[in-house]
């Protein structure tokens, strides 16, 4: 499980091993927007603000990977204990 923090809905929850952070936050009350929700579409791409995500989708390249400015939040997850994210 992590932190994520909502930053522009203002909602901080907690992310368990079994959900994707989509689900955590739909559960929160947070509207995504998706569509593939297999890391495949780039729908979901959403802005990192702090941590540094664990990134499980085909979208990004290498360079954008280590960059760690988005991440798709239907399969991304945190490498960090904390996730700040604008969304
Ligand atoms: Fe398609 Fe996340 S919904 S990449």
């Amino acid at each position: 499980p992590f932190q994520l923090i909502a930053r522009t809905s203002g909602v901080t929850i907690q992310v368990p091993a079994d959900k994707t952070i989509v689900e955590a936050l739909e559960d929160a009350g947070v509207e995504v927007l998706t569509s593939c929700e297999e890391g495949i579409c780039g729908t979901c791409e959403t802005r990192i603000v702090a941590g540094v995500a664990e990134h499980h989708d085909s979208v990004l390249e290498d360079d954008e990977r280590a960059g760690n400015q988005v991440m798709m939040i239907c399969v991304s997850r945190a490498a960090t204990e904390s996730l700040t994210l604008e969304i």
